[in-house]
């Protein structure tokens, strides 16, 4: 069987072609991973932890709280034969079912915009993640959110009432992680923003 994503809006990657581009995105993130165990918030179709997985050899839990969408994740880390490498598990990141300082990385690709709480699923990756821990945060930024979301950042009511995705602001964001985190930095490329915080 054949499974299409269109989570993250790129119309080319399906089961047989992750595409180049995103993956690239995605491994700029894991690049930066050092510790364990790891935590991937809103995983979609599950690629940031199939990647994870399958170009780094790393065991992920993986949460979202879109059932099908864990599914679906499912059935593409089976079919990249990564599924015994993934643990999905349909859960609200705005409260994670683990104790504080639980896991050594907790990561997040282009998922807080989806989120009605951004900041609320911040502490919550905060909260779960070990002291001295990393927590990564990629985000669109304009460019990114034109090219994945461009039908709707020229209505803002209309997707904030369907489908509750806005471009969240990045500084607003930065001065929020900034008061948690005992170390942060951000790099800019041309479609995302790359949060690295040290807890
Ligand atoms: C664009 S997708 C993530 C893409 C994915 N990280 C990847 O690498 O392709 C955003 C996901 O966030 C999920 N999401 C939104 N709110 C959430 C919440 N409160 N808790 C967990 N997942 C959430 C959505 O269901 C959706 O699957």
């Amino acid at each position: 069987m054949i499974f299409i994503s269109g989570c993250d809006g790129s119309k080319n990657q399906n089961i047989n072609s992750l595409s180049y581009k995103e993956t690239q995105e995605r491994k700029k993130l894991l690049d930066k991973v050092e510790k364990k165990p790891i935590l991937d918030v809103g995983t979609g179709n599950g690629w940031l932890a199939i990647v994870a997985a399958k170009y780094y050899g790393y065991h992920v839990i993986s949460i979202d709280n879109n059932e099908d969408n864990v599914y679906l994740a499912r059935a593409n880390a089976r079919a990249f034969k990564v599924g015994k490498m993934i643990n999905f598990k349909n859960i609200d990141a705005t409260s994670i079912p683990y104790p504080n300082d639980f896991f050594g990385t907790v990561i997040s690709y282009q998922t807080l915009h989806h989120t009605r709480y951004p900041f609320k699923v911040v502490e919550e990756m905060f909260r779960v993640c070990k002291r001295d821990g990393r927590v990564m945060i990629s985000e669109l930024n304009k460019e990114g959110f034109k090219l994945y979301h461009g039908e709707y950042y020229e209505y803002p009511e209309k997707y904030i009432k369907s489908l509750n995705k806005k471009i969240l602001d990045i500084n607003k964001l930065w001065k929020f992680l900034h008061n948690i985190s005992s170390k942060i930095s951000i790099k800019e490329s041309k479609y995302t923003n790359l949060i690295n915080c040290v807890k």
